[in-house]
């Protein structure tokens, strides 16, 4: 794992910018598996002005991102459908047929999953995935006690992702129980990982992922067998991590 600890946010998303515009610019239909929260938001402001400065060409690039809520309608503020048009996609000249997310609303949920791996398997796999991570260790919804073997299903939120989710909503029983998320299995299989990690409430979960045990009970820690990850924080979240001294 290559680790790198920014002086501050904005220097460590424009570190996370560069690494996909570099990704892009060497292959114009690279497949970039996308994040959401408020970990990827600047990384995504940033590739925006990219794209406006001539810099980036997102015409032929596709795009999968790791999950999304059950039974929340695509055009909630709060579904990543919608935060991912606001964020990103309706800015830059990507051909939004190329862009994946799954399908919360999917009659058949089972098949939207098995239907989702297997689309990334068609489009040559995910070149690049961005991650953010969950203070409870978690990538994607792939919450602590997740088989590293799983690929992308139904999964129950834990207590403490529905509690920091909730922000966004106007209150904790308008936000989803359940979502899709991408599996540990399906996430290992990207060529490169880049973690992002930002500010004091990720710092316990970095320093694990960093400084500990492979652990199911930590999933982000599965990264350290991965050969080509970045894991990118700010000095709030990386800062005297002990294992690093
Ligand atoms: P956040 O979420 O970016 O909103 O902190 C990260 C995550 O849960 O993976």
């Amino acid at each position: 794992m290559k680790v790198i600890i920014a002086n501050n946010s904005l220097e460590a998303s424009k570190m996370v910018s560069d690494l996909i515009k570099e990704e892009i610019k060497n292959k114009n239909d690279s497949v970039i598996g996308l994040a959401t929260g408020s970990t990827p938001i600047k990384v995504y402001s940033n590739l925006i002005e990219n794209y406006k400065n001539g810099e980036i060409d997102f015409s032929e690039t596709i795009t999968f991102n790791l999950d999304e809520y059950i039974d929340l309608e695509k055009e909630n503020k709060n579904s990543y459908y919608s935060f991912m048009n606001k964020n990103l996609f309706d800015h830059i000249n990507i051909d939004k047929n190329n862009t994946y997310i799954p399908n919360g609303n999917s009659k058949d949920l089972e098949k939207e999953c098995k239907d989702y791996d297997r689309k990334i398997d068609e489009k040559g796999g995910i070149d690049l995935q961005l991650l953010g991570i969950g203070r409870n260790g978690h990538i994607a919804f792939n919450e602590p006690g997740s088989d590293f073997e799983l690929k992308t299903r139904i999964v129950d939120l834990s207590y403490e992702t529905i509690k920091d989710n909730s922000r966004n909503f106007e209150n904790i029983d308008d936000m989803p129980k359940k979502a899709i998320t991408m599996g540990i299995a399906s996430i290992m299989k990207a060529k490169k990982i880049i973690l992002l990690a930002l500010g004091e409430s990720k710092k316990d979960a970095l320093e694990k992922l960093i400084c500990g045990e492979v652990d199911k009970n930590l999933p982000a820690s599965i990264l350290q067998k991965h050969s080509n990850v970045y894991i990118i924080a700010d000095k709030e979240a990386g800062g005297n991590l002990t294992c690093l001294d």
